[in-house]
């Protein structure tokens, strides 16, 4: 189903970053308000840094419904919002803004969508230990996501040591739980120990991401296990050497649509207040993939 028109009616939302013209939301987003008959469009927009505050303003101006935020705003974009929930707030980042009669409103739906399709795998965070390789946006996204759901404890690797110091102590300072950085020239030797005794092991790094597929973090095969979810937040390709090697082994393991998928069915729901079409959504993000 498409949309049949644009009116006087019709609300705007979409996504501020550079770049932005690869980006699979447009596609996802707009195939879940044809689907629904809403009337919704959402565009595309590249924002370049030194135009962030004149594009926040934009929302405003313009009435935009809403927006995502994505790289290398995400951090940014704090100071221009008039309120940010205590999760994005945890964060440091926000990749959803909602615009309510001209008050803006930043939440952090990659770590909801993280969680959402973590339980989709039927990964249960309480209690649980985990892994995470990396020390970016998007390991703290799942970092926190994680320590806020109840995980014991949260070994980080990454290859700048500093970065992954600097990460653990903010989230263990943030929430309380558990978090140690460990260098990542340990991952084949005692990281291989704590990925094999941890429940969920997270790949954040951009290693192995197409057109380098042939990269994959140094995990020995081995490491893995039969009964632990390993999670790579890349999608393309869908299966990268690291998820190979950890199904090889026998564990479970998840591919980056789902958080991608589920983040953006959060936002939807924030935008329409209407339960998103999960299923249609799914379908726009394969099909946009090839
Ligand atoms: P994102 O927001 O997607 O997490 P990012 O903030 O640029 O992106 O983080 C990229 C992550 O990939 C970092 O953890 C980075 O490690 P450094 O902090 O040392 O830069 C990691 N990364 C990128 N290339 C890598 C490589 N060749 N080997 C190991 N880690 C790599």
């Amino acid at each position: 189903m498409g949309r049949s028109r644009i009116d006087g009616k019709t609300r705007v939302v979409g996504i501020l970053g550079d770049p932005v013209a690869h980006t699979l939301s447009p596609a996802m987003h707009n195939a879940a308000f044809g689907a629904l008959g809403l009337n919704f469009v959402y565009l595309p927009f590249h924002v370049r840094r030194e135009e962030l505050p004149a594009a926040v303003a934009g929302v405003r101006a313009l009435g935009l419904a809403g927006v995502n935020v994505t790289v290398p705003h995400k951090e940014a974009v704090l100071p221009y919002l008039d309120e940010v929930v205590e999760e994005a707030r945890l964060i440091g980042a926000v990749n959803t803004v909602v615009n309510n009669k001209g008050r803006l409103k930043g939440y952090n739906t990659d770590a909801t969508g993280f969680l959402k399709a973590v339980a989709e795998a039927g990964f249960d965070p309480k209690e649980a230990a985990a892994v995470v390789l990396g020390a970016g946006g998007a390991a703290r996204a799942v970092s926190v996501a994680l320590a806020l759901a109840g995980t014991r404890r949260i070994a980080i690797f990454n290859r700048t040591h500093s970065r992954a110091e600097t990460l653990a102590e903010e989230v263990a300072a943030a929430t309380g739980a558990r978090v140690m950085a460990f260098p990542w020239e340990e991952l084949p030797k005692c990281g291989a120990d704590l990925i094999g005794a941890a429940g969920i092991v997270v790949q954040t790094t951009s290693l192995g991401m197409h057109p380098e597929e042939a990269a994959a973090p140094p995990v020995p095969e081995e490491a893995f296990r039969k009964g632990q979810l390993v999670v790579d937040v890349i999608y393309n390709p869908p299966q990268t050497r690291f998820l190979r090697l950890a199904e090889k082994a026998g564990a479970r393991t998840q591919n980056g649509l789902g958080m991608l998928l589920y983040q953006g069915a959060a936002a939807f729901e924030l935008w329409t207040g209407c339960e998103a079409p999960v299923a249609v959504m799914r379908e726009a993000l394969k099909i946009g993939l090839g």
